[in-house]
């Protein structure tokens, strides 16, 4: 495959986040590192919290946003893991702060780049590590921890959304918190079982409740702020929280009353590390989990597409209704494509 000097990649054109995209060289795989031709990458919370924490003494020249995607591997640098990705679809990570997904093309570490199957789209593969992961692994947690039954925060976002699948594929109850009557609907729409909303005022009284009556002994809580401290004091005596994201945005920790005497715990969580603490062969284990995850149960709604040089307009779209699904890069978007909303799994 002919591969050109020149790409479009999206940069920051100051360190206050405005976007632009800029024509910059390819760049040429080295030792274990392949080039792959980007197909499609998901806006995701991880990225924009990546952008806002950009420090005022990065350089923005090098510096192209997003973790995840997938495309096709064009190019492989010296090493047998590079050779092998080579002509390969893959699901692929960026290594930070070198590359970045929001491209035409990225140079990444072959050990980062998962090849995805014929069943599983490009789309559906760009969305394979990040989110399905997580909810992978903490399954992992709750069934070797033997919890009965779990509290799931933001849980019409799409990770509370596989979190709810997969606590139905494995016998766990899910106590479904969400923000408001809508998205209450929406998930009573999809079968959930239990559905508390934030917007009401009963919201504690009633968590309280059904923690204990269900012994939801963990709460996976992707909020933070003001909202972990409501959590921590619902669980049962000994629960545990597990913090893995800040969308309130919230500097606020939680009081240490619950920890010291109620026995409670509250831990964080990183994907990142999680992969790094199980090991290669786990986590490769846990990769064919998802894949075959992605083939038949979990599902994530698109709710639109665009080019790079539209990136801003995506990121707008995305954060102006979340909930709505997630809003994908695709480097070759025509509006034909741009326009057709649909749901992974119906794409499959
Ligand atoms: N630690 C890790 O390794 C790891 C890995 C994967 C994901 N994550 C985190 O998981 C979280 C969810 O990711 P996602 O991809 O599922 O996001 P998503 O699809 O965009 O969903 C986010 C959901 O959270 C809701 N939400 C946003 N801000 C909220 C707030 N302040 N209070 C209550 N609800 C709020 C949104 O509702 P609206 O539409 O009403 O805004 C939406 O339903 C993110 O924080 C992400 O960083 C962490």
């Amino acid at each position: 495959m002919k591969i050109p000097e020149k790409m479009q990649a999206v940069h920051l054109n100051n360190h206050g986040g405005q976007f632009v995209v800029r024509a910059v060289l390819v760049p040429r795989p080295k030792q274990g590192e392949v080039l792959v031709k980007m197909a499609a990458a998901p806006i995701n919370p991880s990225d924009l919290q990546r952008i806002r924490s950009i420090s005022a003494e990065q350089d923005l020249s090098t510096f192209i946003p997003g973790i995840e995607g997938s495309g096709m591997v064009v190019a492989a640098g010296k090493g047998m893991l590079p050779k092998l990705w080579l002509g390969k679809r893959v699901a692929c990570s960026a290594v930070y702060p070198s590359s970045g997904t929001w491209a035409k093309y990225m140079v990444t570490s072959a050990s980062y780049c998962f090849p995805i199957p014929k069943a599983i789209s490009d789309e559906q593969g760009s969305m394979l590590l990040v989110n399905p992961m997580t909810a992978v692994a903490f399954f992992d947690i709750i069934l070797s921890d033997k919890h009965k039954a779990i509290v799931n925060s933001a849980a019409a976002g799409a990770l509370g959304t596989m979190i709810r699948i997969l606590g139905n594929k494995y016998n766990i109850p899910v106590i479904n918190v969400v923000r408001d009557e809508r998205q209450a609907n929406m998930l009573l729409a999809d079968g959930a079982q239990y559905v508390l909303k934030l917007s009401d005022k009963a919201f504690t009284g009633q968590l309280h409740l059904l923690t204990h009556e269900l012994k939801a002994t963990l709460a996976l809580d992707p909020i933070s702020g003001s909202h972990t401290q409501q959590i921590l004091e619902a669980l049962p005596y000994g629960g545990t929280v597990i913090v893995y994201g800040n969308l309130s945005a919230s500097d606020q920790g939680p009081s240490l009353r619950p920890l010291l005497l109620e026995n409670k715990k509250l831990h964080g969580f990183y994907l990142g590390n999680w992969m790094k603490d199980k090991g290669l062969l786990k986590t490769v284990r846990n990769l064919i989990r998802v894949r075959q995850l992605l083939k038949n149960d979990l599902k994530i709604t698109i709710q639109n597409r665009f080019p790079l040089d539209k990136v801003q307009l995506a990121i707008d779209t995305y954060l102006n209704n979340m909930t709505g699904g997630k809003v994908l890069l695709i480097p070759e978007c025509n509006e034909t494509v741009r326009y057709s909303s649909t749901t992974l799994s119906e794409r499959v």
